[in-house]
């Protein structure tokens, strides 16, 4: 047992100032914390990776328990140097200790790999990860034995700083590796006289040096994995960092994306080449996009799979759905959990489905419900279609053959059939089956009364005039 990783997560986040744990704040798409365990266990397996809990510890773990990782309680959280004493029990049988922050989530394995290989090399006590970013005001700064040593003397917090350390670029990125017996010899050392009362874990760098023990720092090639989220502000500023690579990686594939800093894509997305993203589109989970499709301005599209050739027009909301080849969707239509799409099918403005199969170039292309039903190929539904699906206790489907012509304001009162290239005539109301080939009339019988609308008014007139001649 060589390596153990530790991620520190059980702080609250105060400067957040909001009531979720810190370490559960979503950046494209993920918690933090779920970002700093996939990059952990690229490093070493699930079992080896310990998180020390303690906020909002149910929340937390319950969060990531599908990840297999251990959890060490913090139940006072008491400083970050208290964090890795609570997880000595846990730990203190493997030769060296990773230490992650759970607010540190741009961080990439191969840097951990760097790290964890420089420490070994330079036979350290303590290896640091550090970074020079544009603006280092808030983080602790390492202080070098001289400049182009590798070796640390002390890690000083911001707070602390003194004017002239204040101008040191090089930020302690709270990412360590430690030989775990000097390491538990003297944690105990930690004292709290200090601007939060806390064990800072910084502090080892200063107690390993005073006994002689070797502490030295390596510089992050890129500054950006190295920054925290300790406000929702930075939280943004890394969310928008996340996407933009996300973005990136896409055009790089052949995806056009008019406006990428408005879009908002998740991880996990593709797209194939040649489809156009417009402005302010997300793309979320799970989503599987094929070539040639265009997905116009403020569509939103979460865990679904559209094939090649997909028109989706402005505003569509897509949960959970299939849409095959050459499909156009809205403007604004809304397709829920298991819609599933054929090719070439018109689903148009404000028609929401829910649960249904609609089959080759079948169209309801207006003002529609359609939920729980299985429509064939050919279909045309008229606007303003509703399938009744529900009658207050339970959930009945629909099922339209192929070829299948309904009439506008048309309601179809599940469970029905309606058999093949039968025709429905507008404004129904339908409760029974309907045969293949029939016409099916669901509707009170027009009634016409000829001139009166014109004696109507006359008689309204007269009435008017005769109160006149009165006054
Ligand atoms: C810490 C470092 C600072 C460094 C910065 C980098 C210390 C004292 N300072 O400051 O030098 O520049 O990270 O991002 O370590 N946590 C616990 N238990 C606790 C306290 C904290 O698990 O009792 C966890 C937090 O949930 C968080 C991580 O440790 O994930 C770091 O704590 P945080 O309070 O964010 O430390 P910083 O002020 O950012
Ligand atoms: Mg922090």
């Amino acid at each position: 047992m060589r390596f153990a990783i530790v991620i520190m997560a059980a702080g609250k986040g105060t400067r957040l100032k909001s009531k979720r744990a810190k370490v559960l704040h979503q950046i494209g798409g993920k918690s933090l914390l779920e970002h700093v365990i996939h990059s952990a266990t690229q490093i070493v397996p699930p079992q080896d990776v310990y998180v020390v809990v303690g906020h909002q510890a149910g929340a937390v773990q319950a969060a990531v328990a599908s990840t297999n990782v251990h959890f060490v309680t913090q139940a006072d959280q008491r400083g970050t140097g208290h964090a890795v004493q609570t997880a000595r029990q846990a730990v203190a049988g493997y030769e060296h200790i990773i230490v992650l922050s759970g607010d540190v989530p741009l961080l990439q394995p191969e840097t951990i790999a760097r790290l964890r290989d420089f420490h070994l090399t330079e036979r350290a006590a303590m290896t640091i990860l550090t970074a020079s970013p544009d603006n280092p005001h808030g983080y602790g700064r390492v202080i070098r034995h001289s400049p182009s040593s590798a070796e640390v003397t002390a890690i000083v917090e911001q707070k602390a700083l003194t004017p002239k350390q204040e101008s040191i670029r090089e930020i302690n990125s709270g990412i360590y590796v430690f030989a775990s017996k000097p390491l538990f010899q003297l944690i105990n050392e930690l004292r709290t006289d200090n601007a939060h009362g806390e064990y800072y874990l910084t502090d080892m760098a200063r107690v390993l040096v005073q006994e002689h023990e070797r502490v030295v720092a390596i510089e992050a090639g890129d500054a950006t994995e190295v920054l925290g989220a300790n406000t929702l502000a930075e939280m943004a500023e890394l969310d928008a960092a996340i996407r933009m690579a996300t973005a990136r990686r896409l055009m790089a594939q052949g995806v056009t994306i008019y406006r990428p800093e408005t879009t908002v894509i998740d991880a996990n997305v593709e797209v194939g080449a040649d489809t156009i993203i417009e402005p302010y589109v997300q793309l979320l989970g799970e989503t599987h996009i094929g070539e040639d499709c265009r997905i116009r301005s403020y569509s939103v599209i979460e865990n679904s799979t559209l094939a090649s050739h997909v028109l989706v027009r402005h505003g569509c909301i897509i949960s959970e759905s299939h849409v095959q080849a050459g499909a156009l969707l809205g403007p604004y239509a809304h397709l829920r959990t298991g819609s599933e799409i054929g090719e070439e099918a018109h689903i148009g403005n404000f028609v929401e489905t829910k649960k249904i199969r609609i089959g080759k170039g079948s169209k309801a292309n207006h003002l529609s419900y359609l939920g729980d039903a299985e429509i064939g190929s050919g279909v045309n539904i008229g606007a303003g279609t509703i399938t009744c699906n529900y009658n207050g206790v339970d959930k009945s489907r629909t099922l339209i053959e192929n070829d299948v012509f309904v009439g506008s304001d048309t309601t179809l009162v599940a469970p029905i059939v309606i058999g093949q290239g039968s025709y429905i005539g507008a404004g129904s109301c339908i409760v029974e089956d309907v045969p293949p080939e029939a016409l099916a009339l669901g509707r009170a019988k027009q009634v016409t009364k000829d001139g009166w609308a014109r004696s109507r008014r006359v008689q309204a007139r007269t009435a008017r005039e005769a109160g006149k001649g009165q006054s």
